[in-house]
C-alpha cells in the first residue's frame, strides 16, 4: 500500500501538463487501473482481511484523487501565467488610427441626383437586388422568348435540385422597381428608384455589378414633352451649367413605346468634357412613355393613367462629371483612388447650396 502510494504521488508530483496527469490518472483510478483493479479483488478476501484492505484501499484511492485534483489546478494555473506572460499588451501605447476613408463619388453622385429629384418633387423608392424573373423581365413586357432578354447578359440564382421554377435573377435594371412602387401605391406616383443592377460585361467601362437610377412619373396626363423638360431641369442642375441641349433620339425598349435614348450637346477639348456646346452628342439615358401592359402588370388601369420613365448609369454620369477615366478604378477600393477621386463627410450636396462643393 505504501508502495503504491509513494509511486502515485511521485508521478502526480512529476506531470508537467495535463494530458500526462490524466495517463497517472487512468493507470492508477481508471476502469482497468492498478488501484481499482485492487478494489475488486476485496471481493475475493475473507471477510477479515476484508476488514483491514477495504478502509486502507479506500483511503488511498481518495489521497490519489486529492492530489491529482490538486495537481490538475496548479497545472491550470501555470498554464494561463504562461499565457498571460506571452499574451500582454501595452496599453498605454498610443492606438493606431483607422486610414481615412472618403465619401465614394458613387455615393456623392447618388445623393446629387436624388437633391436634384426631389426639388422636382420625386420621392425615393426602392426594391430588392435579387429579383424574381417576374418583375425583372415579363412584367416589363418582356415574355419569356423575348429576345431582349438574352441581350441582358443576366446572372442567374441557382435553385434547388429538382425546383423546375424559373430561377431568380440579379436584377439587371432598376426598371422592376416601377412595377414593385405602382404595384403597392399606386397612382399618380413620381418616383426615381436608385441602386445597385448586375450584367455579366467587364471592361473599360462595364463592371458586372453597377448603378442606375430610374425615374418614374405617372399620372392622366403626363406628356413626353414634361419628360424633356425634366431631364433639361435635371442635366442644368446636375452639370452646374446654364444651358443644355438634349437630343431624343427614337429607340425600342419592350417597356416603353414610344421609345427615345436621349444625347446630350458637348465637347471634348483636350480631354476635357463641356456640357451645352460643341459639336458631340453623348448618350446618357435611355426613357419613354410607359407601356400600356408594364401599368397593367402593375395593376394601373392604362385606360386612365400614363407617363414617362427613364434609366440612367450613375457611374457613367459620376465619370463625365468628375472626369473619372476608368470604371473599373470605382469598384476596387484603392484609398489612394479613393483620396483622390472621393468627397469629404461634410460635402452635403444640395441644390440651392451647390452639389459638388
Ligand atoms: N431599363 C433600361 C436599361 O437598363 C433603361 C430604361 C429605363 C429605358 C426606363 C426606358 C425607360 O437599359
Amino acid at each position: 500500500m505504501d508502495d503504491l502510494r509513494d509511486k502515485y504521488l511521485a508521478a502526480i508530483a512529476g506531470a508537467v501538463d495535463e494530458a500526462g496527469l490524466e495517463e497517472v490518472r487512468l493507470t492508477a483510478l481508471g476502469k482497468k487501473g492498478e488501484i481499482s483493479l485492487k478494489m475488486r479483488e476485496l471481493g475475493k478476501m475473507s471477510p477479515e482481511e476484508r476488514q483491514v484492505a477495504g478502509p486502507a484501499l479506500n483511503g488511498l484511492r481518495d489521497e490519489i484523487d486529492t492530489a491529482l485534483k490538486a495537481r490538475k489546478a496548479a497545472l491550470a494555473d501555470a498554464a494561463l501565467d504562461e499565457r498571460l506572460k506571452g499574451e500582454w499588451l501595452d496599453v498605454t501605447l498610443p492606438g493606431r488610427r483607422r486610414p481615412a476613408g472618403t465619401i465614394h463619388p458613387v455615393s456623392q453622385v447618388t445623393e446629387e441626383v436624388t437633391q436634384i429629384f426631389a426639388d422636382m418633387g420625386f420621392a425615393v423608392a426602392e426594391g430588392p437586388q435579387i429579383e424574381s424573373d417576374w418583375y425583372n423581365f415579363d412584367a416589363l413586357n418582356m415574355a419569356p422568348e423575348h429576345p431582349a432578354r438574352q441581350e441582358h447578359d443576366t446572372f442567374f440564382m441557382a435553385r434547388a435540385e429538382g425546383d423546375n421554377r424559373p430561377p431568380h435573377v440579379l436584377r439587371t435594371h432598376t426598371s422592376p422597381v416601377q412595377i414593385r412602387h405602382m404595384a403597392e401605391h399606386g397612382t399618380p406616383t413620381r418616383v426615381i428608384a436608385p441602386g445597385r443592377v448586375y450584367r455579366m460585361d467587364m471592361d473599360q467601362t462595364h463592371t458586372p455589378m453597377f448603378h442606375q437610377i430610374e425615374g418614374l412619373a405617372i399620372d392622366r396626363d403626363i406628356s413626353m414633352a414634361q419628360l424633356k423638360w425634366v431631364l433639361e431641369e435635371f442635366c442644368r442642375a446636375y452639370f452646374e451649367v446654364d444651358h443644355v441641349e438634349l437630343r431624343f433620339r427614337a429607340s425600342h425598349f419592350p417597356f416603353t413605346e414610344p421609345s427615345a435614348e436621349v444625347d446630350l450637346r458637348c465637347s471634348w477639348e483636350g480631354g476635357q468634357l463641356k456640357v451645352g456646346e460643341g459639336d458631340s452628342w453623348m448618350e446618357i439615358l435611355g426613357s419613354g412613355m410607359v407601356h400600356p401592359h408594364v401599368l397593367s402588370s402593375a395593376g394601373v388601369d392604362p385606360t386612365e393613367w400614363q407617363g414617362f420613365a427613364f434609366g440612367m448609369g450613375i457611374d457613367r454620369i459620376a465619370m463625365l462629371k468628375y472626369g473619372i477615366p476608368d470604371l473599373r478604378a470605382f469598384f476596387e477600393s484603392d484609398l489612394r483612388w479613393l483620396r483622390h477621386y472621393g468627397f469629404s463627410a461634410l460635402d452635403m450636396p444640395t441644390v440651392s447650396g451647390g452639389l459638388s462643393r
